[in-house]
């Protein structure tokens, strides 16, 4: 029940989806703590950084566009989100808003249920605020090599500079990038309502490789139908998104919540 001890978590971004509120609020009903999600469309960033701490909210997810702008609103950045250049989490210790970035670890731990990262060859298609989250993940997993892939040639060459990863082209060099072991799909190509798109043909996958896509809805991509038909191991974007949102409840609420709970409500929403 909903009272004056209530903790308010909440999330914001431009476009919102139920899923955060689906993942979170159904992991605090299972851990029986008095905590509510809320997902807030927002149009203003600095203002939802002041309505945080002035209506005392416990945590906040933070969606596109803002995951760098809400940067320079709050009072502490943890050094990983800073290194990545971006914050999807945030916070409220008593009035003092902590920046966390949880997609890196996200995306690893989904990873690392199927394959060992050290001393792989990764390529990463992308350059956006996903793929640097990722990136940091990578290069602290010791992968013996990332080549970023990515359309806009200038941004797919600064992330790659920044980490110090190979830049290995723009989309069409896809089929040309010589032997990975994991190739990860870091754009939104594909992703709900235009599924029917694959950032990669079937023709240019290689056989028997780990192949995992971050788009979410679907949930089985066009990728993945691919990567299944050329024998990879596939992994699903909403694997990521459970692990950071569990990360994200743990720093709230101080409770480890259940990945199995939290999946069964988001695949019956997602099916
Ligand atoms: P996010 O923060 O979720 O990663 P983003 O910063 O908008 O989102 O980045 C989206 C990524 O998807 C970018 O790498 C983008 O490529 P560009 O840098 O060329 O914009 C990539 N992307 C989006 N739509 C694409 C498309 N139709 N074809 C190829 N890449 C696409």
């Amino acid at each position: 029940m909903i009272n004056d001890k209530t903790k308010i978590c909440g999330s914001i971004a431009i476009k919102q989806s139920e899923l955060g509120s689906i993942m979170h609020n159904t992991a605090y009903n299972n851990l029986g703590v008095n905590f509510i999600y809320i997902p807030f469309t927002v149009s203003h960033c600095k203002s939802a950084i002041e309505g945080i701490r002035a209506l005392k909210f416990r945590g906040c997810s933070v969606s596109m566009p803002y995951k760098q702008e809400v940067m320079k609103y709050l009072d502490k950045i943890d050094p990983v989100a800073q290194e990545i250049g971006a914050v999807n989490t945030i916070v409220n210790d008593d009035g003092v808003l902590t920046g966390y970035n949880s997609d890196w670890i996200g995306a690893i731990k989904a990873l690392k249920e199927i394959t060992e990262l050290k001393n792989k060859k990764v390529v990463l298609v992308g350059a956006g605020g996903a793929s640097r989250a990722i990136s940091y993940g990578l290069k602290k997993s010791q992968c013996n090599k990332v080549t970023i892939i990515n359309r806009t040639v200038d941004k797919g060459k600064a992330l790659a500079d920044d980490f110090g990863f190979e830049f290995g082209g723009d989309i069409e060099k896809i089929n040309e990038v010589i032997d990975y072991d994991i190739l990860i799909n870091a754009t939104s190509v594909g992703f709900f309502p235009n599924e029917n798109n694959s950032i990669i043909n079937e023709k240019d996958l290689k056989n028997d490789k780990v192949v995992m896509d971050i788009v979410i809805k679907p949930l089985e991509t066009p990728l993945l139908e691919f990567a299944k038909k050329k024998n990879c191991k596939t992994i699903s974007g909403y694997r990521m998104l459970i692990y950071q949102a569990l990360f994200q409840i743990e720093k709230y609420s101080g409770k480890k919540a259940k990945f199995e709970v939290m999946e069964k409500a988001l695949l019956e929403k997602l099916k």
